[in-house]
């Protein structure tokens, strides 16, 4: 069952997905009198701001802190940006596409005293470029989710996105938080690994690593000299690869490396040294 508040949101978002190219024609320039009004129609979702209390949630799970550049895809009244800035330490911009809600959040940052680490871009979050983000956060429709998901998805490994409401589909959540009835996702970008690779790193030993990939879940196969075993304990968080698998001789070995596009670097520890260690994609 959709929760109630959800509903409401939906709801909210059909009309304002019929009104919205009448309510666009009538737009008008901004002004500084313009106070916006909660459900009012947007491009592709009305505006309704995220509650504060889990806006601190969401920028908690992400830990956002000062080296960060949090991009808030549909900005409103910049509440989200501010709040990165102001009590994070962050570089944030916000994306609005309303012109008058865009310079409404302009002088909320601006009354913040933020206008040095907090820019309000008015466009679209569909054409303008935010794979410079270190962090995304989206208050939008499942719809627009799955829309952006496959740029999400293209950003750098280890990004952090958190999503008030609103699922990405069968990409699974690494955590979910909520405040009072408010719930929002949060993932991580993974690295994408799927494929053959060959690792070396066993003295005379080279082992073929074979990674399947959903998303952040993966699993697969390590072959030594001609004898093929799952791999233990596999986990990818961003660009952290971890996995254990056993050699010849039956010692466990665990590896722990980075992936940076067709190169994983790390450490093998094994019972007698911790060896550096390089897969390469075949
Ligand atoms: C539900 S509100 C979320 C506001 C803010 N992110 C928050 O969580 O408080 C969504 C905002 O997205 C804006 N919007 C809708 N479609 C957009 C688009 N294609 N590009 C940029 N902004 C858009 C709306 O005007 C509205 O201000």
């Amino acid at each position: 069952m959709m929760p109630a508040r959800q509903l409401f949101l939906t709801l909210l978002c059909a009309v304002s997905a019929a009104l919205a190219p009448a309510a666009w024609a009538q737009s008008k320039s901004a002004d500084a009198t313009y106070v916006p009004q909660r459900g009012q129609a947007g491009k592709d979702v009305i505006w309704i701001p995220t509650p504060q209390g889990l806006i601190d949630k969401m920028l908690e799970v992400t830990r956002v802190g000062s080296d960060d550049l949090v991009y808030d895809l549909g900005a409103g009244d910049g509440i989200i940006a501010i709040t990165a800035a102001g009590r994070h330490g962050a570089r944030a911009v916000g994306i609005e596409y309303n012109p008058q809600m865009a310079d409404y959040a302009r002088r909320k940052v601006a009354e913040a005293g933020l206008s040095n680490k907090v820019s309000i871009i008015t466009g679209d979050i569909f054409k303008e470029d935010f794979s410079a983000a270190t962090v995304v956060t989206l208050y939008l429709y499942p719809d627009l989710n799955m829309r952006l998901r496959p740029s999400i998805l293209a950003m750098k490994p280890g990004t952090r996105v958190v999503s008030h409401a609103f699922t990405m589909g069968d990409w699974e959540p690494d955590e979910t938080v909520s405040d009072q009835s408010a719930r929002a996702f949060y993932w991580m970008v993974p690295a994408q690994i799927e494929g053959e690779w060959t690792l070396n790193g066993l003295e005379g030993m080279p082992v073929n690593l074979s990674f399947r990939q959903s998303f952040q879940q993966i699993g697969g196969m390590a072959t030594i000299q001609g004898v093929s075993q799952p791999l233990v304990g596999a986990r990818l968080r961003g660009d952290e690869l971890s996995f254990k698998m056993s050699l010849p001789d039956r010692q466990l070995v665990s590896f722990t490396g980075r992936v940076k596009a067709s190169t994983i670097s790390g450490t093998l520890n094994t019972p007698s040294a911790n060896l550096s260690a390089e897969a390469r994609r075949k």
